[in-house]
């Protein structure tokens, strides 16, 4: 197993679209068990195999507190979107730092292979729901900031290089401390 580093927002990676994976082998099962451990570290509560630079359609989720309900989901696809809409305060691994509230369906099912290949389906409510979606997405190159009007995108991004900032100073501070 492997830490792998996150791609960070704006990466040109994180606005592809990814291909479907066609191949059930050991490398796609190592790559699921390295991208489990990644977001286990970050912490962080899903991620996409784009968020790790593997252009594959591919997601990793456990929102569980004990970290003990991974769910894999290769090539998924949302069959269904509740006419009901729900907003959620949301943050990205790819963007650390950055909260913004988001608004989607607030059900949704999601058709997907296990690392078998095996299909499967399931029916999302709450933060599975959101984190579905918002890890679809990344397979599809969009980003949950995306989903924000125009000027409440560019404010967000404003704030996440502001906090990029603070956070180098704080690391650099950090440095001449220890010296
Ligand atoms: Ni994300």
């Amino acid at each position: 197993m492997a830490l792998l580093p996150i791609v960070q927002y704006p990466d040109p990676r994180l606005a592809a679209k990814a291909e479907p994976v066609a191949d059930f082998d050991d490398s796609l099962k190592q790559l699921a068990a390295d991208m489990a451990e990644t977001m286990y570290a970050a912490p962080g509560v899903g991620l996409a195999a784009t968020q790790v630079g593997k252009l594959i359609r591919m997601v990793v989720i456990d929102i569980s507190e004990e970290k003990n309900d991974l769910h894999v989901f290769v090539n998924p696809v949302i069959t269904f979107r509740s006419e009901e809409i729900k907003e959620c305060e949301e943050g990205c691994l790819s963007l650390p730092g950055l909260y913004e509230k988001v608004k989607r369906p607030a059900f949704v099912t999601v058709k997907a292979q296990d690392l078998q290949g095996n299909f499967f389906e399931m029916q999302c409510d709450e933060l599975m729901s959101v984190c579905v979606q918002h890890e679809l997405d990344h397979l599809d190159g969009v980003v949950f900031i995306d989903h924000l009007s125009q000027l409440k995108k560019s404010r967000a991004i404003v704030r996440l290089a502001k906090r990029r900032r603070e956070k180098a100073r704080e690391e650099k501070e950090g440095r001449e401390h220890r010296r």
